[in-house]
């Protein structure tokens, strides 16, 4: 079942008087339940394909279909509420709030849902715990290690129980061993029926995939399965 669809998405930005094509003519059809790598050199577009995906970013042309709703053309609200609910982001520099404790950090997005407060901080818990970070969760961003931060950031992500995850460069900061918990999570969303979209640089990860879309220059130049290709074809 098709969970989203890019269709001839293209991203311009303006440079003063130059045009910056980052995404040139995507197409692609995501299922639900897909395990994608999006590779491709520094300045390939992975980045602003994700942004786009992530409801950060609006396609210059062309649209974007998630969940059969034409996201690309909502306004600045509904593309809000829409994020909220339906896509948990992870980034390479974790993003977290440095102000705000390991708790709290879960609780946002559930707060921006307008989650009743105990049923929040419950479900916090309950993430953490899974993600193994119950001893921290008081702790503020900044006494975590790299790996740590990553964990929470992948529970606030899921806090909403969103059906699409999507992670930039999620292993960019962390060491091997830390990366690979990371994925190893990441897999296990896959495997209880989330769809996970993927930046990375790293080739062996191209083995763990359903699907691999390498970009060049702003356009797909491969799109094939991974490693995990074909089991759900
Ligand atoms: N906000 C922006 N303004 C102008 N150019 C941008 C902006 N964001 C990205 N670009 C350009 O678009 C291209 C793709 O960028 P990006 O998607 O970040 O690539 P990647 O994530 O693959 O490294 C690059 O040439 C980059 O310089
Ligand atoms: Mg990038």
């Amino acid at each position: 079942m098709a969970l989203l669809s890019f269709n001839n998405v293209f991203k311009v930005y303006r440079e003063g008087d130059h045009p910056v094509y980052a995404v040139r003519g995507v197409n692609f059809t995501i299922s639900s339940g897909e395990f994608v790598a999006v590779m491709g050199a520094s300045g390939s577009g992975k980045s602003t394909i994700l942004n786009i995906l992530g409801l950060l970013d609006r396609p210059t042309t062309g649209t974007y279909k998630l969940e059969d709703i034409d996201v690309s053309s909502l306004d600045d609200d509904e593309m809000s509420e829409i994020r909220c609910r339906r896509i948990g982001i992870v980034f390479q520099s974790f993003n977290l709030f440095a102000q705000f404790s390991v708790v709290e950090n879960v609780c946002t997005p559930m707060r921006y849902a307008h989650v009743p407060p105990a049923i929040m901080r419950a479900r916090a818990e309950e993430l953490l715990g899974k993600l193994g970070m119950s001893h921290r969760l008081s702790h503020r961003p900044t006494q975590l290690s790299g790996g740590e931060r990553q964990r929470v950031a992948i529970a606030r992500a899921l806090s909403n129980d969103p059906p699409l995850i999507l992670a930039d460069e999620p292993t960019g900061n962390l060491d091997e061993k830390t990366g690979e918990e990371v994925i190893r999570i990441l897999t296990t969303l896959v495997e209880g029926g989330r769809t996970v979209v993927m930046v990375t640089h790293n080739p062996a990860y191209e083995e763990i995939v359903d699907r691999v879309i390498r970009l060049h220059d702003g356009e797909i130049v491969e799109d094939r399965p991974g490693g995990r290709g074909g089991r759900r074809a």
